[in-house]
């Protein structure tokens, strides 16, 4: 297919079929940026309203500068991957403080901050600046490898090189902008992974995959390695109103949320916890169901074990005392939150 008619079939389907999103009204770099970081990972239901609250608590880069990385957090909450929130928070500041408070709307510029890969900074560019950069997200991988019928895995370094050299014949020059959102959206509303709306696509006629009857192909993906187990057992130590909450510190995707405090196990701890707990003076009173919570690289086991203090307790220096109303001050990880939910309803309203 000659790629003018690629393009402008692309963008007619767009007109006709688009989402009305916020941020595609706007060319503010700093605000696309804050919605590219935000939808990273995250489909547009869940991240609209995130967007729509970021905008409003920090409309520009300097109210989020300025803002603490607590206050940041607890804004992501429930949106999980929460380095991309801490990087936000830094990203802000370095605008702020060395860049005099300007978003950057170049590529060149956007690539060398924190945070921003290829992807952000090709949208950002293109979006707010109209710079011929194509996007090459995971919507672009599936519809282009299916399309054109490109075995090369997609999760491999030779993959961008390859598929940005179509997308770069492809791209509407005098619509970047346009042609990058319609590119995303197709991939999001007709070239989908589960059943696709082929009899509905533009584009059937020279699809490869699906002229080879192969569309559940595509895209080809190395198989990952497989996910590391772990066992985390939580102890909601109640006394009258209030619960302990501890920091993560440690350098872990959780690094600076909230959590109640929790010993690891290599298997899941029954009596062992017990045992543990004795060195602190807790009393167990009542053991919960085991949660899977599933992250990336890691499938992690939850206990959550309900306990009292028992005589002799000494609070751990790192154990804080927060009154159940005070919770929605402290950001929190979403196995905290299914844990709250599903053992602590009604004690505990986040
Ligand atoms: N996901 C990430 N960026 C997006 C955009 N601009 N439109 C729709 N979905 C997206």
């Amino acid at each position: 297919m000659k790629n003018k008619i690629f393009s402008t079939n692309l963008l007619t389907w767009y007109q006709q079929n688009k989402r009305n999103l916020p941020f595609r009204h706007t060319n503010d770099a700093y605000k696309i940026w804050l919605s590219e970081i935000i939808l990273q990972q995250t489909r547009v239901a869940q991240g609209l309203g995130y967007y729509e609250r970021f905008v409003k608590k920090f409309p520009t880069v300097k109210d989020l500068a300025l803002a603490s990385e607590e206050t940041v957090l607890n804004e992501w909450q429930g949106l999980g991957y929460y380095s991309r929130a801490r990087n936000l928070h830094y990203t802000a500041n370095y605008v702020f403080n060395e860049l005099k408070g300007v978003f950057p709307s170049s590529y060149s510029e956007l690539i060398k901050l924190k945070g921003i890969g290829d992807y952000t900074a090709s949208a950002i560019s293109s979006f707010s600046a109209k710079e011929v950069r194509p996007v090459l997200d995971g919507n672009v991988y599936r519809f282009i490898s299916r399309l054109y019928g490109i075995e090369t895995p997609i999760n491999t370094p030779k993959a961008i090189k390859e598929f940005k050299i179509i997308l770069n014949e492809l791209i509407d020059s005098e619509k970047p902008d346009l042609f990058n959102q319609a590119i995303i959206e197709y991939g999001a509303l007709f070239c989908v992974p589960k059943s696709p709306k082929c009899h509905e696509c533009v584009f059937q006629d020279s699809c490869y995959a699906f002229s080879k009857q192969k569309i559940t192909e595509f895209p080809v993906k190395l198989k990952k390695k497989k996910s590391i187990e772990r066992y985390l057992n939580f102890m909601a130590v109640k006394t009258e109103e209030s619960f302990y909450l501890v920091k993560r510190e440690e350098d872990s995707i959780w690094k600076n949320l909230y959590e109640f405090p929790n010993i690891e196990s290599k298997k899941m701890f029954e009596t062992e916890m017990s045992e543990e707990l004795l060195g602190l003076n807790i009393k167990i009173d009542r053991v919960g169901k085991s949660t899977k919570h599933i992250l990336s690289h890691q499938n992690i086991y939850a206990k959550l074990f309900v306990c009292s203090l028992g005589n002799g307790f000494v609070r751990p220096d790192s154990w804080q005392l927060i009154h159940a109303d005070e919770f929605n001050n402290y950001p929190i990880h979403r196995l905290m939150e299914k844990l709250i939910e599903s053992e602590l309803e009604g004690e505990l309203i986040i």
